[in-house]
């Protein structure tokens, strides 16, 4: 018996050393190695596609303020350029990169945790040129600068000692402009057009707590000049040059616009005795508005007429000269994501599983309808306040009341986060670092 298994090994060692000689001169790394073009993109009628070269992986870490979720993305080549999302994994666990700023080191079991899913769903001969990218948002960007950079250098010391590929700038937090443009790239690229040149690109409006976001790619030579400073993000991805009308305006997300609309500062809490008063809220309603760590006692407005007009006034007085109002998003295809999404759906405009189509106009009757009904909305006592306020920074982005808004969770069934269009901006960023 023991005589029969030797030849039986020496079977298995040569199949497997064929095994792997393939797979080391497979058309795909040839392919990267000759030309250093981006792994997604194939070179039209190249006559190179073969099984083993149609397939890769990125896998990004959303390091979120609640949590961190790894999304691990098998792609495949196309002619176009642009790739195919074949595959999303993704997994979550609680509680943030932040929970552990003052133990950075007790982060790694997580990291690792999702680490090996990545490493369960991508074939091991794709590791060494597979992205593995870290973004972090909200939660570290509140954490002191130093606490927030050792926790970045131990995950980058794990994501280095790991099989995957690791750029220079693969760890780090990421400032509301790149999510614009990152979350501008998702939709467009779910929407199928960055990989047909003949179609419209779609603008993107994002409403988070703390900042909002608007990023466009202007058609309309006039937004050029008339843009201030800093908004205009020149890239390139899938092989085409993309200059874009981005901005985060921080501060104008919907909480920290609650604040001051109500009149209160960011970051600091009101003296004993003080409250915050509204005529955004009931009259003589009392309530607690919890924003950023703090609590701030807020009261509607006593001998308020019309709280709709009083607080649409507020608003207005709130947003003067903020934000820059751009004529061209009149004519472009808009999605918009979170709290525009959110209040459309408490108010019914929209269906919470698909979304739906909904007018700035629409907004406002719904504003209208909740301040005007406001000693009912027991439940919601904020929601006047957030309606007038979508409504008038629409209007003052450059929306007229017409303008209809597409708002969306998923397009083509997948999920619009930031994520998708980061993988693809540092796959074609680290390709220079490879
Ligand atoms: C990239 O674009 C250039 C110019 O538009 C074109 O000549 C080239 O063939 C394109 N390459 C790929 C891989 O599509
Ligand atoms: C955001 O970060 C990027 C680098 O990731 C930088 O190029 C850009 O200037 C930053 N934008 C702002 C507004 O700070
Ligand atoms: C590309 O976009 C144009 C304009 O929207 C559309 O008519 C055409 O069908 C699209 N082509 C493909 C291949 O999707």
């Amino acid at each position: 018996m023991k005589i029969s298994k030797l030849p039986c090994l020496l079977l298995i060692a040569l199949c497997v050393m064929l095994f792997f000689s393939y797979i080391t001169w497979s058309p795909r790394s040839h392919v990267e190695e000759e030309d250093n073009v981006p792994k997604f993109e194939l070179e039209e009628g190249s006559g190179r596609k073969t099984a083993a070269s149609e397939v890769f992986y990125g896998i990004m870490f959303d390091a979120g303020s609640t949590g961190t979720r790894v999304h691990v993305y098998k792609f495949s080549r196309t002619s176009s350029g642009a790739p195919n999302l074949d595959h999303e994994t993704f997994k979550a666990i609680k509680p943030g990169l932040s929970a552990y700023a003052d133990e950075p080191e007790k982060c790694a079991a997580g990291i690792k945790e999702l680490l090996d899913i990545a490493m369960a769903e991508i074939p091991d001969n794709l590791w060494s040129s597979t992205p593995l990218v870290l973004k972090a948002t909200a939660g570290l960007r509140l954490l002191p600068g130093e606490k927030a950079q050792k926790l970045l250098d131990t995950v980058r010391d794990i994501f280095k000692s790991s099989p995957f590929l690791v750029g220079k700038d693969s760890v780090s937090i990421m400032n509301g402009t790149d999510e614009g443009i990152f979350a501008w790239i998702t939709v467009n690229f779910l929407a199928g057009s960055l990989s047909n040149q003949s179609a419209k690109l779609a603008g993107m409006l994002d409403l988070g707590g703390g900042s909002t976001q608007i990023t466009f790619y202007p058609y309309d030579k006039d937004t050029f000049p008339s843009a201030p400073p800093g908004f205009i993000t020149t890239f390139q991805l899938f092989n085409r040059t993309y200059h874009l009308y981005s901005h985060s305006y921080l501060g104008l997300g919907l909480m920290s616009a609650r604040l001051e609309i109500m009149g209160g500062k960011e970051g600091i809490p009101l003296q004993p005795g003080e409250e915050l008063v509204t005529p955004c809220l009931a009259p003589a309603y009392v309530t607690e508005f919890e924003h950023a760590g703090i609590t701030y006692k807020v009261k509607g407005e006593k001998g308020v007429t019309s709280v709709y007009e009083s607080c649409y006034r507020k608003v207005g007085e709130m947003l003067k000269g903020k934000v820059n109002h751009v004529k061209e998003v009149a004519v472009l295809y808009f999605y918009a994501f979170s709290y525009y999404f959110d209040r459309a759906e408490d108010t019914h405009l929209i269906d919470p599983e698909i979304g739906g189509f909904v007018k700035v106009k629409d907004f406002k009757v719904a504003a209208n309808n909740e301040c005007t009904d406001i000693e009912k909305s027991g439940g919601h006592p904020f929601l006047c306040m957030d309606l007038c306020y979508i409504t008038h920074l629409l209007q003052d982005l450059g929306f007229p009341e017409e303008k209809q808004l597409k708002l969306v969770k998923k397009i083509n069934d997948v999920e619009t986060s930031w994520a998708l269009g980061a993988t693809f901006y540092y796959m074609s960023l680290m390709q220079g670092n490879v």
